[in-house]
């Protein structure tokens, strides 16, 4: 499972942080980004995470947070 967040539609709510701290975190001016891969979308996030990965998925706001069973390379909207 892969994540990444989409900084274009991302309102800094900070709400994913809490959710999946080990996953998120944020840019100077408060956008979240991944972690793991410098949110690319190309580390595949552990099974021990996957919990916290939804949990952020759904409390997203702005609906920012991407998942899919493939990479991302990069792209946030590769699969929208
Ligand atoms: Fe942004 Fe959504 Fe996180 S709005 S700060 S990606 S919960």
């Amino acid at each position: 499972m892969y994540t990444i967040v989409d900084k274009d539609t991302c309102i800094a709510c900070g709400a994913c942080g809490v959710s999946a701290p080990d996953l998120f975190d944020y840019d100077e001016e408060g956008l979240a980004e991944g972690m793991l891969d410098h949110n690319q979308g190309t580390c595949n996030v552990p099974s021990s995470l996957h919990e916290d990965l939804q949990d952020a998925f759904e409390g997203c706001p702005s609906d920012s947070i991407k998942i899919a069973s493939e990479s991302f390379h990069g792209d946030p909207l590769m699969f929208d």
